[in-house]
């Protein structure tokens, strides 16, 4: 590499890591899948896997008649849940843009709603002081270059530009937005065919503070793992999302043991915390725009826990790497503590083995209880706990367990026999 594209590569991570602070620090974060499909309610891809006519679905374009700002309601429930940011789908697969589009008739003013959707969901997502992001979905069912465009270059020539227009006006007029979420870029294989490096070179030119996901078949600032959570390699940014019921789009069908319950939605925080990653779980509101009635209680008691315990899950966390965890809960960790989410409460006594290093501090967050501990090899028993789960929201307490040095714990098969 030349000197100076070293120093440019250089300059351009310290301004990754600037930009991404905010990110880094939120680690949880609503998203949003609403458009026509809504009415349906079978799954955002209905369109697609129904192979429903283009004509006859667009007729749901006509029909679709939101109540006034039902982006308010997401926005506070975000807010409630201890949320720190939104993404909305502005167009999904289906084609219908949400917002004031010159680039289409076919969106959200000059059709059904008769509204811009973008602009209310913006204003309250400001409201609401939440980090505004847009989801925009290259693939696109509607556009009758969309799937020529694979083999056709003039096709292709057009619905590129109109792909950067979208872009571009999603940009332009809505203030300061702080991610933009790409999905599925289908069907040109290439950064080059879409032209991602000059589509995000404009995208950056018009916000300069933004976030990109790695879905327009460049890696950009973060990566994208999709209903599972896996971190990726050390020093990437990455965000888990995640559906709520096992669809993006409003389902009704789906059955309430279907639904994840506030414990999984802390179990996966722990995962992702774990992993310095963020999770952006969605909700997929009713084509009025209500949130589905499970999802809210469930969020609120999120909220409240995160109220209780939010110091092991938001702000500058490291990952537990080095932590491997016990059968009755898993670590997360920032810098010398490490706090383990005990998950399946043992009783008044615990023991964590395979610890190395010396322990300064053990503390039962959320309560003035003084617990004790002692250290013996590699055994740390921790006494005076409660008998029973101090945490009566989803029964998972995080313990701060304070080292001298790095927090380790090590798994091994065998180990020496001690006496
Ligand atoms: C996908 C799906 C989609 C959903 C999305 C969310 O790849 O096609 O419907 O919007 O991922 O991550």
């Amino acid at each position: 590499m030349s000197k100076r594209k070293y120093e440019a590569t250089a300059k351009a991570e310290t301004n990754r890591t600037r930009r991404m602070t905010w990110w880094r620090r939120s680690r949880f974060g609503m998203f949003v899948h609403w458009g026509l499909y809504s009415q349906l309610g079978r799954h955002e891809w209905v369109m697609n896997r129904e192979r429903i006519p283009r004509q006859q679905y667009a007729r749901l374009a006509k029909t679709w008649k939101p109540k006034p700002r039902a982006a308010r309601d997401w926005a506070k429930l975000a807010r409630d849940a201890g949320m720190k940011y939104m993404v909305m789908t502005t167009k999904h697969h289906e084609g219908f843009c949400l917002w004031d589009t010159r680039q289409t008739d076919y969106n959200a003013v000059k059709r059904g709603p008769g509204r811009d959707l973008v602009a209310e969901y913006v204003d309250a997502c400001r409201e609401f002081g939440l980090k505004v992001g847009f989801y925009y979905s290259l693939l696109d069912w509607h556009h009758p270059d969309g799937h020529t465009c694979a083999t056709n270059a003039a096709a292709r020539k057009r619905f590129v530009a109109f792909t950067h227009g979208c872009v571009e006006e999603l940009m332009s007029h809505y203030g300061k937005i702080d991610i933009l979420w790409y999905d599925v870029p289908e069907p040109l294989a290439t950064p080059k065919a879409w032209g991602s490096a000059a589509m995000n070179e404009m995208v950056r030119r018009l916000q300069p503070h933004i976030l990109i996901n790695n879905r327009s078949r460049l890696d950009e600032d973060f990566g994208t793992p999709e209903e599972h959570i896996r971190a990726e390699q050390a020093g990437r940014a990455w965000e888990a999302c995640m559906t709520f019921n096992g669809s993006w789009g409003y389902m009704p069908s789906a059955p309430d043991e279907d639904w994840h319950s506030a414990r999984d939605v802390v179990k996966m925080l722990r995962q992702v915390t774990g992993g310095a990653g963020n999770l952006l779980l969605n909700i997929g509101p009713k084509p009025d725009g209500s949130v589905p009635d499970e999802a809210c209680p469930r969020l609120r008691t999120v909220g409240k826990w995160l109220d209780k315990y939010d110091q092991c899950v938001y702000g500058d966390v490291d990952r537990a790497d080095e932590l491997v965890g016990m059968p009755f809960g898993s670590f997360t960790r920032k810098g010398r503590t490490a706090f383990f989410w005990a998950d399946r409460w043992v009783g008044r006594e615990m023991t964590i083995g395979g610890v190395r290093g010396k322990v300064k501090a053990v503390e039962l967050i959320g309560s003035r209880r003084k617990v004790r501990f002692r250290q013996k090899g590699e055994r740390l028993m921790v006494s005076n706990l409660p008998a029973t789960c101090p945490d009566k929201l989803v029964g998972i307490a995080p313990i701060a367990i304070t080292f001298a040095g790095k927090p380790r714990q090590i798994w091994a098969a065998s180990y020496p026999a001690g006496r």
